[in-house]
């Protein structure tokens, strides 16, 4: 990572009063900084307390800015895009749903809620009268969904930890992307050095910067067993995410895990040409990668390694069930019946967010669907044409 302190250009600035909160949630991260052994906080510490620090994290004091409405959204996510999406996925778990004899489906990381807004109504119309379970880590997004899907009179639980026991379906949207993740660089002596943050300024003002040490003898066991050592090459691994997934494998009796999300294969991953890895930041629809700045105001992400997911989830004893293109995935799964509908089909709007979908200069081809499951062998409509897992 080469990026100093200093803002990306063309960034717009923040209002004041985001400032304010960014000022404050550096303020804390100095000091968190100052109890870390030489003062060096791992990078995938830096990402958790500014995403989700409470009160003070991107995600975790109602700064969390969904949507497509400039100047104020930071980003949009499928299911802020049209409702379309959540109706296409209700068609892949209805069926899951019929074969576990199970209602449940499990949401991780609902954002502002539209995709239960969506999902709910559109199994309703399948005939399934969902137990609608969501397990969010912020307490200001849960009170967010909590006032978004008010009005459904659904059956609705915000989850404060895993079920002992899941069946059913479970989803998540660009949940893996946003869980922290481990920066490495192999130097150029071919020894590998992880990422973190130093402070590089006061109290009075605050300012961070890059620093690296020699990565542990795990991380450089797991990182070496993905990709060569490459001279210079930054990337990431998600260690979280895997964690999940094998969480995932814990817990989940009977059912299927919908993961959706931007990412590739590993061979892809760590392609010689990604030399600078995939990390990402989001501030009013510009996207940078330097995370260092505008802490708690700011979204931080990478993408998604899915071999790495697969990995976790067979060592778990999950099946691999499918793994395809968000474009192949809709598509498979009813997308074009659902537009034929006559409200959809003369909507403007609806056309362009499907067109977001499932074209593969925007959200089609970035965008995978990984299938999880265990004890539910009925055929996946979402993955008959177009399943890459040989891929993986
Ligand atoms: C990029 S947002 C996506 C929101 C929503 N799924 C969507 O597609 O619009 C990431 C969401 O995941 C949540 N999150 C991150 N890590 C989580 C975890 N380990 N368990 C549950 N939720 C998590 C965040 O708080 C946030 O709601």
């Amino acid at each position: 990572m080469n990026q100093g302190p200093t803002l990306p250009s063309g960034l717009p600035n923040p209002d004041p009063e985001a400032q304010v909160h960014s000022n404050e949630v550096a303020a804390f991260l100095l000091r968190e900084l100052a109890g870390y052994p030489d003062g060096f906080m791992p990078f995938e510490h830096w990402m958790d307390r500014a995403l989700y620090a409470p009160g003070l994290g991107y995600y975790a004091a109602g700064n969390t800015k969904f949507g497509s409405t400039l100047p104020t959204g930071d980003f949009t996510t499928a299911p802020e895009l049209t409702p379309l999406f959540g109706a296409t996925l209700a068609r892949q778990c209805a069926p899951v749903l019929q074969a576990a004899h199970s209602t449940t489906v499990l949401e991780f990381g609902a954002g502002s809620g539209a995709l239960a807004a969506a999902l709910i109504p559109a199994l309703r119309q399948l005939g399934i009268e969902p137990n609608y379970q969501i397990l969010e880590v912020s307490a200001d997004l849960r009170q967010r969904q909590q006032e978004r899907l008010a009005g459904l009179n659904a059956q609705i639980e915000w989850l404060n930890d895993w079920p002992a026991r899941i069946w059913g379906c479970v989803i998540a949207n660009e949940v893996l992307d946003a869980m922290p993740a481990t920066l490495f660089q192999w130097d150029s002596n071919g020894h590998l050095l992880e990422l973190g943050v130093r402070a590089a300024g006061n109290a009075a003002a605050p300012a961070f910067e890059w620093a690296t040490r020699p990565a542990s003898d795990e991380l450089q066991h797991l990182v070496s067993q993905r990709m060569p050592a490459l001279l210079g090459y930054q990337s990431e691994i998600n260690l979280c995410a895997e964690a999940w997934i094998r969480q995932l494998g814990h817990h989940l009796e009977q059912g299927l895990a919908l993961l959706i999300d931007y990412g590739f294969p590993q061979r892809e991953y760590y392609h010689p040409q990604r030399a600078e890895g995939t990390l990402m930041c989001h501030f009013r629809h510009h996207a940078h990668a330097q995370p260092l700045v505008f802490p708690g105001i700011q979204d931080i992400t990478t993408h998604v390694d899915f071999t790495a997911m697969a990995d976790a989830a067979l060592e778990s004893g999950l099946d691999v069930r499918g793994y395809t293109s968000q474009a192949r995935f809709l598509l498979n799964a009813g997308l074009p019946a659902l537009m034929s509908d006559p409200s959809f089909a003369s909507d403007p709007q609806a056309l362009s967010a499907v067109q977001k979908l499932v074209s593969e200069a925007e959200m089609g081809e970035l965008f995978k669907v990984l299938a999880l499951g265990r004890g539910v062998d009925i055929p996946l409509a979402g993955f008959m044409r177009g399943d890459r897992r040989d891929s993986l």
